[in-house]
């Protein structure tokens, strides 16, 4: 049997151990070795690299996408992609979502990995749509969680739709890394038993468990898994790319990887890692294991996120209450899966109902906004006293919350005017605005002493 492997140095390694602030510049050199290795696909483009370019590194995150297409012939270039949030948390309009994907595949895109944090299918269709007409593989992902709601059963029903859609794999997304190697051998398992399209695991190794997790998942017959290479692999990050493949090969997997270049890839990015440790820019706490995470069943981004709210306001000692009040207000909101945003909504109201010592005395906004059905449909029943207490006699949302929009693209080409050179231009900015006219506006000041040196130069 054949496993597969997806490389995330560039995208997810780059973004769970050192903030996603790898430039292009200090991995070029690297990419032509990278697209012999033999990987399935590259993750190198979407989450937060898009944000990173423009707001820290002063790149052009298309340009960044078009260079490493043009050194990575060979390779499928994958990126991820919040279904109708895009890179970010609000809902966008169908008509920016689909000149998005267009744009991602016409600068080099071959896989879309796309996500909603709920699992609100409805969230992914567009997308998925758009991926498909324009020749990409579209990759369904399921946001991964345990409650009582969320059992195989579920995970199955919610891989079907997806294949259903249009969707030519399906991946199941552990972004908080809690999931054990008995779940993922029963997840695969199941999944693979009802759905034709390949199966692939995105997990990480913050409690240790990446690399059985992986392991258990292929015994089940996952077709690919993501791993990191190994200098940027373990903790927050994934588990490493080549211990993964030299045991599954000792196994009897067939694994394409060409060790000898794996060992090049490792070479270079060792003295990178070696950099930002010493420049204070990865933390060492990061590449270390974690365990907290499975003894509160919570994510570990999760639990140093309520350990500063809480001693920011001088109140530790309320920690065991809030940690107790949070699996509480979870369940009142139907069991949303705990990632970014609604890991932190749950944090911050489970906070405030114990720091109150009343719950729901102070409800946020974000939270009243899923209550209304801003960000998708619960994936179980939101407590119906909480949802009177927060409406009161307003009706939620049961359409999709993208048809309540007005399309989006042409009104931002026109707000931003000459600044945007391309309508990819006009994509960067609809997605981070002022970081986008920021990066424009650099960049036309770079022009212009371009243009007065290249004067110079012929006197
Ligand atoms: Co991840």
């Amino acid at each position: 049997m054949k496993v597969q492997f997806t490389e995330t140095v560039l995208r997810d390694a780059n973004q769970s151990l050192i903030a996603t602030r790898l430039p292009y510049e200090r991995f070029e050199a690297i990419l032509e070795t990278m697209d012999r290795a033999g990987y399935y696909s590259l993750e190198c483009w979407g989450g937060a690299t898009f944000d990173s370019c423009l707001r820290y590194l002063n790149e052009d995150p298309w340009e960044r996408l078009r260079k490493i297409r043009a050194k990575c012939p060979n390779t499928k270039l994958q990126m991820l992609l919040r279904g109708q949030n895009l890179l970010g948390y609000k809902h966008y309009p169908d008509d920016v979502v689909r000149m998005f994907v267009k744009k991602s595949v016409k600068n080099g895109i071959d896989i879309i990995r796309i996500f909603d944090a709920l699992n609100d299918v409805r969230n992914i269709a567009v997308a998925v749509d758009e991926t498909v007409k324009n020749g990409a593989i579209a990759s369904g992902a399921i946001s991964y969680t345990k409650s009582p709601i969320h059992n195989l059963e579920a995970y199955v029903k919610l891989a079907k739709e997806m294949e259903n859609m249009g969707c030519q794999s399906i991946c199941i997304k552990d972004m908080a890394g809690i999931m054990g190697p008995q779940e993922a051998y029963d997840t695969v398992k199941a999944l693979k038993e009802n759905v034709s399209v390949p199966i692939v695991l995105h997990t990480h190794s913050t409690t240790g468990l990446g690399m059985l997790t992986l392991q258990k998942a292929v015994e089940a017959g996952c077709d690919v898994i993501d791993t990191a290479i190994s200098s940027f692999s373990g903790g927050t990050s994934q588990a490493p790319t080549e211990t993964m493949a030299y045991a599954l090969k000792q196994e009897g997997y067939e694994v394409d990887l060409n060790m000898d270049v794996l060992k090049e890839i490792n070479d270079f990015f060792k003295p990178v890692k070696e950099e930002f440790l010493e420049a204070g820019k990865l933390n060492p706490v990061v590449l270390s294991t974690d365990t907290d995470a499975l003894n509160y069943q919570v994510p570990g981004g999760m639990l140093s996120n309520l350990v500063a709210q809480l001693t920011a306001q001088n109140k530790m000692d309320q920690f065991p209450a809030v940690l107790a009040e949070t699996p509480r207000v979870r369940k009142d909101l139907g069991y949303p899966p705990l990632v970014t945003p609604m890991s932190q909504m749950v944090g911050v109201q489970a906070t405030a109902n114990v720091l109150a010592g009343e719950r729901y005395k102070n409800v946020s906004k974000e939270v009243k906004a899923y209550i209304r059905g801003e960000y998708g449909k619960a994936p179980g029943e939101i407590d119906p006293a909480l949802q009177k207490k927060v409406l009161g006699d307003e009706q939620p949302i049961t359409c999709r919350f993208a048809d309540t929009l007005e399309p989006g693209f042409e009104k931002a080409k026109a707000e931003i005017g000459d600044k945007a050179k391309s309508d990819e231009d006009v994509l960067s900015y609809i997605a981070f605005p002022a970081q986008a006219e920021a990066f424009f506006d650099k960049r036309d000041e770079q022009k212009k002493n371009t243009f007065t040196y290249s004067i110079k130069r012929i006197d």
